[in-house]
């Protein structure tokens, strides 16, 4: 996607690290998923777990889906607000607008993985449907990251509180 040029775009210190702490929220939510299953690195399924350890595991899955969803729409909707207070520039207005049709997208997409993953898990695939998840989320979110979100924060210019002329 042809990039507008952000340099005009300011970002204050406490915007800059609200959005990176939620970065790295996520990041830690799904770096959790991945360690709740201990047949993640393999292409087994539940065979071996236990009936104990394979209901915790659904579990877990259930609990992320709403959790981890509920979590991206707030982050989604607080970057949105940054972004808007920080672009200042003209032609910055497409950037956001294709922004936010990609964070919509990016919901629709979540909500469909989440529900097949939740239809695998109860037909036993607890295992398959954690790992599956996992990538195509990490996938996905990277080639967020790369397109939209790293160009933004990486070209915003920090916002100095001692700038007043005079
Ligand atoms: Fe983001
Ligand atoms: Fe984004």
């Amino acid at each position: 996607m042809p990039q507008p040029d952000l340099n005009f775009s300011t970002l204050s210190p406490a915007d800059r690290l609200q959005i990176e702490r939620e970065h790295q929220r996520l990041a830690q939510f799904l770096h959790d998923l991945h360690d709740t299953c201990c047949k993640f690195q393999t292409l087994e399924d539940c065979q071996g777990c236990g009936r104990e350890k394979v209901a915790c595991c659904q579990g877990r899955l259930a609990s992320f889906r709403f959790d981890f969803f509920d979590l991206v729409a707030e982050h989604i909707e607080n970057e949105e607000q940054i972004m808007r207070n920080s672009l200042g520039d003209a032609g910055c207005d497409e950037y956001l607008r294709r922004h936010q049709e990609e964070h919509a997208q990016v919901l629709r997409e979540m909500k469909e993985w989440m529900q097949e993953m939740s239809a695998l898990s109860r037909d036993g695939h607890t295992a398959a449907a954690i790992r599956k998840l996992h990538q195509k989320i990490t996938a996905r979110f990277g080639e967020h990251a790369q397109t939209f979100d790293n160009p933004f924060f990486n070209s915003a210019q920090n916002e100095t509180s001692g700038s007043v002329s005079g």
